[in-house]
């Protein structure tokens, strides 16, 4: 196997962009031409947004784009507007050379992949845009309720982003997965032409979820944020939903982690709590802050009783 690695072509502008991905479209197979002959890969292209501080769990993203799709976009933007106040804009990790040698892995992006770095300037020309994505009654529980806006402000980049690179297929982790939730009802809302990829949720060997904000965890912070992922694991053991969300709380609180926004056990494609009569898959997603950090994390369970 070739351990070679290879560089992708790294834009920052409007203008870089349209004329790396004007490469790209020279370089595909028309689909008159009879794609599946030509290819494996059902798609086109395929895009992966990311804010950067790239870890395992974004380059998995990377990789499953590569199977979908003949070229790949990785944009790396942190996005001002889904930061509240008072939250971590100012101190988000930011690692651009560290993240295009992470990228120029083996079998990850090669030259004729585009990084898309672009500053607030170039993604908000005129500042704040006036009009916005509001991600509705999605965008109000959960994340929503502790982060006002939050989502709209995902949403818009995310649209933003989808009209500037033009992919077929767009790919989201599960760990996101409110996010991931409303980017699909926005494509499916709104028409946009692209296909929705949610991809698995990437652990650490002692199950903490991946995120780029562990960099801010100490060594004690991140003993006690092992508590999330114990508290999917022993939850999901049970069968009612009252149960359920007890048993993850209690785990929580066992585990040291005093502040929790939330503990939620929700309906998978609407997000709304689920009640006792309720049988089936549910999500079971748990937001809470450990030190200064906060952390997300979730697991799907059956609820059988
Ligand atoms: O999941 C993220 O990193 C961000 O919310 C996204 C999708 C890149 C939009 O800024």
């Amino acid at each position: 196997m070739s351990t070679q690695t290879t560089t992708p072509t790294l834009v920052h502008t409007r203008e870089e962009l349209a004329a790396a991905l004007a490469v790209q479209d020279v370089q595909a197979v028309p689909r008159s031409e009879g794609r599946a002959a030509h290819t494996a890969r059902p798609h086109r292209r395929a895009v992966v947004m990311t804010m950067g501080a790239l870890h395992a769990g974004h380059l998995s993203l990377v990789a499953k784009a590569r199977e979908l799709a003949d070229a790949v976009v990785v944009t790396i933007f942190v996005n001002p507007l889904q930061f509240g106040a008072g939250e971590d804009l100012s101190r988000y990790p930011r690692d651009l050379h560290g993240d295009l040698a992470l990228l120029s892995g083996p079998g990850l992006l090669g030259p004729d992949d585009i990084v898309f770095a672009p500053d607030q300037s170039v993604i908000y020309p005129d500042g704040e845009p006036i009009v916005r994505v509001a991600a509705g009654a999605i965008g109000d529980a959960l994340e929503g309720a502790h982060r006002p806006g939050h989502l709209d402000g995902v949403l818009t980049v995310v649209l933003k982003l989808m009209h500037l690179t033009r992919p077929d297929v767009a790919l989201f982790g599960r760990k996101d997965a409110q996010q991931l939730a409303a980017v699909r009802r926005m494509v499916r809302d709104l028409d946009v032409p692209v296909v929705v990829h949610g991809a698995p949720l990437v652990r650490d060997e002692d199950g903490l979820a991946l995120s780029s904000r562990n960099a801010y965890l100490s060594a004690d912070d991140r003993r006690r944020a092992l508590g999330l992922s114990q508290a999917l694991t022993l939850a999901a053991r049970e069968h009612a939903a009252d149960a359920i969300r007890s048993t993850a709380l209690d785990t929580l609180q066992a585990a040291g982690i005093d502040e929790v926004d939330y503990v939620a056990l929700v309906e998978p494609a609407t997000f709304t709590e689920v009640d006792a009569s309720y049988r089936g898959e549910a999500l079971l997603l748990l937001a809470a802050h450990v030190g200064s950090t906060r952390l997300i994390d979730n697991a799907p369970v059956e609820v059988s009783a």
